[in-house]
């Protein structure tokens, strides 16, 4: 078994920032006050603006710059306009806001829209989008700058089956906020906040622990400075590579990805698909919470096992010598998906 000790390591990151919420409830402007808390300088802040302008209504706050972006909103201009902030040399990039790269004219949605939505197409679609997407947030996590994003939120409804008058229908129950974008990508974040109508802040993800079973706040420029002191001393959450793993499996087996019995060729197949599929390597373990994440996006299990299974399968008949019968080490998946598949740690 390959296992590593390591001594936890401090390392100064940049801050990846999610601001999500319905319009009206302070992501523009809150956005504004932590970029200039984080820097200490209004010239620092640029903000990618792709809301009609209304990165402008704050110029009072201080000497902020405005990128202004026009639809089409693809996740390539996104890119374009991160690039070109990075260039000028800001510190702090704010994105007002990142749902047009999903759900605006010209973006995700739209894209696959006009690509054929049929259920029978739709795999064929997402492998052409997916990877469109995920450079949009690789370049978000990559950026040497702060990076904050804001998001629209919108209610979210959850279909309860309902007996009414002897007969079972569907009744709508209001579940929360949920914000406009990938399924996920809070999950990207160093800290993410849901905000309220009257401005306050929830933290529905947070690293650092700052804001975690803290009292909803209002941010200002004071969380902008926590948040910069913290990413000068603070620690980074070690990456939990066991847990990781067992939702990679957990995952694969949700698609529909039976596992080889033999334990070698698991550990090769294992990293084949989640490489197929998420474009990223298993073997390195900060990669791990984006392969989950990037795997928990997959909305089609039937596509990805259609589009990649085939590929792995010739694969693994190509290879020398055949499987090897099971050993009470490495079972195959079983349909409930359970945590049964030989270990993936052992694989990378
Ligand atoms: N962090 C904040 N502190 C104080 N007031 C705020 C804050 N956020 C929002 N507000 C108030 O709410 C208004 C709307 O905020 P804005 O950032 O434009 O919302 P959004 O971008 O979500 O549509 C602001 O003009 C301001 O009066
Ligand atoms: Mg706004």
């Amino acid at each position: 078994m390959d296992i590593q000790i390591v001594k936890a390591q401090r390392k100064k990151a940049k801050l990846r920032v999610g601001i999500f919420g319905p319009s009206g409830s302070g992501k523009t402007m809150s956005a504004l006050k932590l970029a200039n808390g984080l820097t200490g300088d209004w010239q620092k802040v640029c903000v990618i603006d792709t809301e009609n302008n209304s990165a402008h209504l704050y110029s009072h706050l201080g000497q902020y710059s405005v990128l202004h972006m026009r639809a089409p909103y693809t996740p390539e201009s996104y890119i374009e306009a991160i690039h070109a902030a990075e260039k000028a040399g800001y510190e702090a990039i704010i994105i007002d806001s990142i749902t047009h790269e999903w759900a605006g004219e010209g973006g995700i949605l739209e894209l696959s829209d006009a690509l054929g939505k049929d259920a029978k197409s739709s795999y064929t679609v997402w492998a052409k989008l997916t990877p469109r997407h995920n450079k949009f947030i690789e370049t978000i996590l990559q950026s040497p700058a702060h990076v904050i994003c804001c998001g629209r939120s919108k209610q979210d409804y959850a279909l309860n089956q309902v007996e009414k008058n002897g007969k079972t229908v569907s009744v709508p129950e209001k579940i929360g906020l949920k914000a406009v974008t990938r399924e996920g990508f809070d999950y990207e974040m160093t800290v993410a906040f849901d905000l309220t109508i009257a401005h306050y802040a929830i933290s529905t993800k947070d690293r650092t622990g700052l804001f975690q079973d803290k009292p909803e706040h209002i941010i200002s420029e004071e969380t902008g400075r926590k948040l910069f002191n913290w990413n000068e001393t603070g620690a980074e959450t070690p990456i939990d590579v066991l847990g990781e793993k067992n939702k990679i499996k957990h995952n694969l087996a949700r698609l529909g990805f039976a596992m080889p019995l033999d334990r070698a060729m698991a550990a090769q197949y294992v990293a084949d698909v989640v490489k197929v599929l998420t474009e990223l390597d298993l073997s390195v373990d900060k990669n791990l919470p984006m392969i989950v994440t990037r795997l928990e996006a997959y909305a089609d299990p039937e596509g990805a096992q259609a589009t990649y299974g085939l590929a792995v399968e010739e694969r693994e008949k190509a290879a020398e010598p055949a499987p090897e019968p099971a050993n009470d080490n490495a079972t195959s998946a079983n349909a409930q998906g359970e945590a049964e598949t030989p270990e993936p740690a052992q694989a990378a």
